[in-house]
């Protein structure tokens, strides 16, 4: 298979835009609501008043949380689809978001255009990670910060399977080839907690992955000239945990984690 750009990713997220738009409003990303964003937006600081960029918006969902803490947010995503549904959703909402279809690595903003930027899910889905980083470092304020999430490279590994007890209760993750990360391959999956009937007629999910291991992550972030600032593994509470036993996994292993850098 040849190499992927992100204008090729980017064809694979306009294909899982409508399914993934959908689903995801009817409550089925529980990782992202009830793990993923809260611990985010914890960690976000103070964003009132400020002009921010949401990179990789999707159906924003994000954007909207983070738009009600008070920034001035421009959003994109290179699916023109996703852009779309954000812009609708924006607009019903009565949010004042500017959207544009772009994508990471060529930024449409001139040099230090933004207070803040950041991207949920979203920086581990393209292949030029390096060049992204540079044009995220490049339109920010100096003193500007960027705050991300990513599914976590230490748990996420090329080889990867559940291990539960005798009571089918996951106790532990079995992971592998952690040295050999996984590029260019398309990962077909749908949200676990997705209904079998609504399942029917809705294609599972082609999303192209890159991973890195953590070094090299924590390497580029430094070498794009970023100072690391905070770093979140998130993990569902106890409470939550019980009362939503889809998300009790990631009281496991750290599948995620959220980093927050300066310029
Ligand atoms: C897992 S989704 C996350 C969406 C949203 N941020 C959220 O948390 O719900 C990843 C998003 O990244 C977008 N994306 C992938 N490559 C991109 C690129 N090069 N530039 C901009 N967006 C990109 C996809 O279209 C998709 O909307």
């Amino acid at each position: 298979m040849k190499q992927l750009t992100h204008n090729d990713v980017g064809k694979y997220w306009d294909d899982n835009a409508e399914a993934w738009t959908k689903l995801s409003r009817m409550g089925y990303d529980v990782y992202r609501d009830l793990v993923n964003t809260p611990a985010f937006l914890e960690m976000l600081p103070d964003v009132n008043g400020l002009y921010g960029l949401d990179i990789g918006c999707g159906e924003g969902n994000n954007t909207r949380l983070i738009a009600d803490c008070g920034a001035h947010l421009t959003a994109f995503d290179i699916s023109s689809k996703f852009v779309h549904y954000a812009q609708q959703k924006a607009s019903e909402d009565q949010l004042n978001i500017t959207h544009c279809i772009a994508s990471a690595v060529e930024l449409p903003f001139p040099d230090k255009t933004f207070d803040f930027a950041v991207a949920t899910m979203s920086m581990m889905d393209l292949p030029e990670q390096e060049i992204a980083l540079a044009e995220v470092y490049r339109i920010l304020k100096p003193g500007g910060f960027f705050q991300f999430s990513i599914c976590h490279p230490c748990f996420t590994t090329r080889r990867w399977k559940h291990v539960r007890d005798e009571a089918g209760r996951e106790i532990a993750i079995e992971c592998g080839d952690y040295f050999n990360p996984i590029v260019n391959e398309i990962e077909k999956w749908m949200f676990s907690q997705v209904p079998t009937e609504l399942r029917k007629g809705i294609p599972k999910f082609k999303v192209p992955h890159f991973s890195k291991t953590l070094s090299d992550w924590l390497n580029i972030i430094i070498d794009a000239g970023f100072t690391l600032k905070h770093f979140v593994e998130p993990y569902a509470d106890e409470e939550t945990a019980h009362k939503y036993p889809a998300v009790a996994d990631t009281r496991v292993v750290g599948y995620f984690f959220i980093v927050q850098c300066r310029k």
